[in-house]
């Protein structure tokens, strides 16, 4: 498994690979494809919870999904989102959800969302041994602010701000960013302002490694599709191919023939 010191090392070595995963057999898959990094992200709330935000996403939530990808990858590097309320309201509130989510889960760090204005959680986080990753550009918690899910880094001043940010959390501490949704260019400057790993998503191929939602790259959801999304596979429409077959089948009395029985 990397630790945090070989992730740093990363950096202008080779790309870094991180994929999300919140239950078994998907980390087993993952931890099989060999993956630097598995992410138990708050995106759980709509992939696995069906919701239409992380918002309502909690610790528990957390830390029950992230047991069960321990189970499947325990020799992978696991980062466990913070959820939306667990961090932002007080320093206390972010050492004691980062220390129970590592306590309880078997997480290897956590991921918070946020920029200069979270950096004393970040600082007192890791100061009691968790280590954390930042997560900046395109921040999920707080859709209720942009009233949707923009590009960032479109203006100058955007851009100024997200490499203040990216330094801040530096400064505090972190051993890689989150670098979401945000506009190609800008998301070089910054990944070449900070001296930790930037792992993208939908920000472009010059960060150091990318990240995407492993059900959207391996084609679950027909609907829709984030522009940044590359398609490896088309697994809902096959699965729900394969499940009207054994539909038929038991209807038919196909299924179990013979050699499923005993
Ligand atoms: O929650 C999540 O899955 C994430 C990724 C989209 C980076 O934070």
């Amino acid at each position: 498994m990397l630790h945090i010191n070989a992730i740093k090392a990363l950096k202008n070595k080779r790309k870094i690979v991180m994929l999300t995963a919140y239950e078994y057999i998907t980390a087993f898959l993952l931890e099989k494809a060999k993956v630097d990094i598995i992410l138990v992200g708050d995106s759980l709330g709509m992939v696995f919870q069906g919701r239409k935000e992380t918002i309502p996403v909690t610790v528990e939530d957390m830390i029950y999904h992230t047991k069960a990808v321990k189970r499947g990858a325990p020799d992978t590097f696991v980062i466990t989102d913070m959820p939306f309320m667990s961090y932002q309201a007080s320093v206390a509130d972010a050492v004691r959800n980062a220390g129970k989510i590592i306590k309880q889960s078997g997480a290897n760090a956590v991921k918070i969302e946020g920029g200069k204005e979270i950096i004393p959680q970040v600082k007192a986080v890791i100061g009691i041994g968790v280590p954390v990753m930042g997560h900046i550009g395109l921040q999920p918690q707080s859709v209720k602010k942009y009233g949707g899910y923009p590009v960032m880094g479109k203006t100058e001043d955007e851009e100024k701000e997200l490499i203040e940010n990216a330094r801040a959390l530096e400064k505090a501490g972190v051993f890689a960013i989150t670098l979401e949704k945000v506009k190609a260019s800008a998301a070089a400057k910054i990944t070449k302002a900070v001296s930790v790993p930037v792992i993208g998503i939908g920000s472009g191929a010059k960060c150091d490694g990318q990240v995407l939602v492993t059900h959207d790259m391996l084609g679950f959801f027909p609907d829709f599709t984030p522009k940044f999304v590359k398609k490896y596979d088309n697994l809902g429409p096959r699965a729900l191919k394969a499940i009207v077959k054994f539909s038929d089948d038991v209807k038919s009395g196909k299924f179990p023939s013979k050699k499923q029985s005993y």
